[in-house]
């Protein structure tokens, strides 16, 4: 236990926390300075870069010298640098290849495929050269994405072969569009075994995740079979991990997996749902420590992710009203009257949020509605 020093990648407040309340020392590695540090703690500002090469002139740069137990990574775009920086600080080792695969989409995908994981047909854009030939084998619209992105960022429909080429960098993939209801799986990982899994239904996308999903028992051991297939196919032996489905009518179509703590708040929504701190769950499966995880759920649990769109904050009604709900465990508004938003580029990017929870599926389906119609955010247009 003495030699534990951790340091960790794209830091989250609820790992932070957990670090400084167990007394773990602790370095970190942040794009921005969100965090601040205390005595005895070390930050260092710079990107996470994607290239392998500049990830280890960085360690060389920021951390030479230094001794690490373990590297955590807290955010996507910090899952390859933690996988190198394992390997240059002789820190507990993770497969560099999970780490690309789980970073990269497109070897993502075809590393999957290759195990008989059904997902939505894609192509590599790269190797799409005649437009009519994609629109023939991925139908309208096609979905392109950038191969290492979160939140998102960079995600559009295409619906001609014009805009197919317009922007056309190489480095996308292209996908086929999936119209249906999607559904998450967290899961806690040590020593190469899933401890717990939680469902999440993306009750609204973006918007409004449910904790845990209610589902057909049927469908439930799909999803769990399909997660656990995934996780054993790249190979992940420990972590937290984000699984991404699509419930289709033909079945559950594969998404993708992270290899990272889920956004959306889905966290908080997991503390109130379970009664653990997932935070301290996710510590616990890095260091590799066993964690006590709960059999069965308390309760219903919502995460409404506030954002309103783009303009100017004309004024917010219902702010009391839903503090009275008696299910509301956390509220956060960070907008006011007055105040501009710009539009939202990725969904990392919320002016609020709620986490509540109820006894029953039906008491927190209601409970999101009324909170719905009480909380309202009036806009006006920003001039140009
Ligand atoms: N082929 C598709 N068909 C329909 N919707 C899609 C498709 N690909 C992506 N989406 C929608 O866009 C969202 C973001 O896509 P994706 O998960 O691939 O990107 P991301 O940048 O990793 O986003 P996030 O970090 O939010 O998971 C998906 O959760 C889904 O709602
Ligand atoms: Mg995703």
């Amino acid at each position: 236990m003495n030699d534990l020093h951790v340091l960790v990648i794209g830091p989250r407040r609820g790992l932070v926390d957990e670090l400084r309340e167990r007394r773990i020392p602790f370095s970190l590695w942040q794009q921005r300075a969100f965090f601040n540090v205390a005595v005895g703690e070390k930050s260092v500002v710079a990107p996470l870069w994607s290239s392998p090469e500049k990830i280890r002139e960085q360690i060389r740069k920021s951390f030479a010298g230094k001794k690490f137990s373990h590297v955590i990574a807290g955010t996507e775009s910090a899952v390859l640098p933690a996988a190198v920086a394992r390997r240059q600080l002789g820190a507990r080792l993770s497969s560099a290849a999970t780490g690309t695969r789980c970073r990269d989409k497109l070897l993502m995908k075809q590393f999957l495929a290759g195990f008989g994981i059904l997902m939505t047909r894609f192509l590599a854009e790269s190797e799409a050269n005649d437009a009519q030939q994609v629109f023939a084998t991925l139908g309208v619209p096609v979905v392109r994405k950038q191969r290492k992105s979160s939140g998102g960022r960079g995600l559009q429909l295409l619906y001609t072969p014009a805009e197919l080429m317009q922007g056309k960098t190489g480095h996308c993939l292209l996908e086929r569009f999936i119209d249906a209801p999607e559904l998450s799986v967290e899961s806690f990982i040590d020593r190469g075994r899933i401890r717990f899994a939680s469902i999440t239904d993306y009750h609204r996308k973006g918007h409004c995740n449910f904790v845990p999903a209610v589902l057909e028992p049927e469908l439930e051991k799909t999803l769990l079979a399909l997660n656990e297939r995934v996780i054993s196919a790249l190979g992940i032996s420990w972590g937290m991990t984000h699984l991404e489905v699509y419930l289709t009518e033909r079945g559950p179509l594969f998404g993708e997996i992270a290899l990272r703590p889920p956004g959306g708040y889905i966290m908080n929504a997991i503390t109130h749902a379970w009664d653990f701190n997932p935070w301290a769950a996710f510590l616990a499966m890095e260091l590799g420590e066993p964690f006590a995880f709960p059999a069965r759920p308390v309760g219903y649990a919502a995460s409404e992710v506030l954002h309103p769109g783009a303009g100017r904050v004309r004024s917010i009604r219902g702010k009391t009203q839903v503090l009275d709900e008696q299910g509301i465990r956390e509220f956060r508004l960070k907008l006011k009257q007055g105040d501009t938003v710009a539009p939202r580029a990725a969904l990392g990017q919320d002016t609020g949020y709620i986490v509540h929870v109820s006894a029953t599926p039906a008491q927190r389906l209601a409970l999101h509605q009324r909170i719905g119609q009480q909380l309202v955010i009036d806009l006006e247009p920003v001039d140009a």
